[in-house]
């Protein structure tokens, strides 16, 4: 039997170039080793407000662009994490076992929980944004993964996830493995084209701050050319040039070669030559990707179904384990 990977993706908005390289390929390359369970955390997007049209919406694009992009469902498990009840199950057995202190430490909850500072100054923090860490772990234990893949932005919760599991098999005798994080060697935290200091987001409003794999590819290759660099129009790999560091990342991911041979191929061009380069490749990546799209939103529905039953025969063994060891 393949161990285990887990992996999953909000519906919050439309997928971007950082959800594919951190996530998505970051996953399928490791599709033959593993036995993936690939979902989507539909159930994390509600923690912030957010229409059923655009949920439904959302929630489809993401199980199609997981097939688009080379997911295989006869391989890998495919899935809607609201199709399967045991995560909200799990979620509460994991949830008793946490402090309030742990889950108001967590990067991301201060930051989101900042961003919710009404016109009057007061805050009004959603419950869910504190507790979103602990379903988190709920969707990663319920199958005993051996690797988590994520963007480096998600490193602490699967730490967390490592803490919980620890408490939980002690506490209940469970046999949780220590799950290792897999982030990608380049690409574990793509920035903003706009602003290079902050990681490229599915909730930036500035709309050329990203590039969603659903752009028009003629509109993403002109957001590669107008990405913010710095004056010195000389291309190498540097922390001090974020712009051109990302965009050599970006370029890497996309043609699997490394930061340091892509910047031997640009080191005699100007930043104009380079730009074109990179945007080439973007829009190449997108048309791509797009072609297959089309047809894999026909089969969403299909591979949905199998998934809910192939991911849920797994969480249910893990939910009697659990109540045995609570004593339910
Ligand atoms: P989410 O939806 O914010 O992001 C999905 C995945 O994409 C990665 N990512 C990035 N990687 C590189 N560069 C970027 N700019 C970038 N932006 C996002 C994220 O690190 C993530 O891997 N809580 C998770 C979803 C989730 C999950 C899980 C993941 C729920 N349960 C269990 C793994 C296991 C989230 O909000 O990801």
């Amino acid at each position: 039997m393949k161990e285990r990977l887990v992996s999953g993706i909000q519906a919050t908005g439309k997928l971007t170039l950082g959800n594919y390289i951190g996530a998505i390929k970051n996953s399928l390359e490791l599709q033959e080793k593993y036995q993936m369970m690939i979902f989507i955390a539909d159930l994390h997007t509600i923690t912030l407000p957010i229409s059923k049209e655009e949920l439904a919406k959302n929630r489809e694009e993401v199980f199609a662009l997981y097939l688009a992009s080379g997911i295989d469902p006869e391989k890998s498990i495919i899935f809607y994490q609201s199709d399967v009840q045991e995560h909200t199950t799990m979620n509460w057995y994991v949830l008793v076992n946490t402090t309030m202190g742990e889950l108001s430490r967590m990067t991301q909850f201060k930051d989101k929980s900042n961003k919710v500072k009404l016109e009057n100054g007061t805050y009004s923090i959603p419950t869910g944004l504190l507790i979103y860490p602990t379903l988190m772990a709920a969707d990663i234990l319920l199958y005993n993964p051996k690797v988590v893949t994520v963007g480096i932005d998600q490193t602490q919760h699967v730490e967390l996830t490592r803490n919980i599991a620890l408490r939980l098999n002690k506490k209940y005798k469970m046999n949780f493995n220590n799950v290792e994080t897999h982030i990608p060697k380049i690409g574990a935290k793509i920035m903003g084209l706009v602003d290079p200091t902050k990681k490229m987001s599915k909730s930036n409003s500035n709309l050329n701050d990203s590039i969603f794999l659903l752009d028009d590819p003629n509109v993403a290759y002109k957001k590669i050319l107008k990405a913010v660099t710095d004056s010195e129009n000389k291309v190498y790999i540097s922390e001090s040039k974020p712009g051109i560091l990302n965009l050599l990342t970006i370029y890497s991911c996309l043609t699997d070669t490394t930061l340091e041979e892509t910047e031997i191929l640009f080191k005699d061009k100007n930043y104009k030559e380079f730009k074109e380069a990179v945007a080439l490749k973007v829009k190449e990546f997108l048309t791509d990707l797009q072609s297959k799209y089309q047809e894999a939103r026909k089969k969403v529905n299909y591979w949905a179904k199998i998934g809910q039953n192939k991911a849920q025969k797994i969480a249910q063994n893990t939910i009697i384990e659990i109540k045995k060891g609570m004593g339910l």
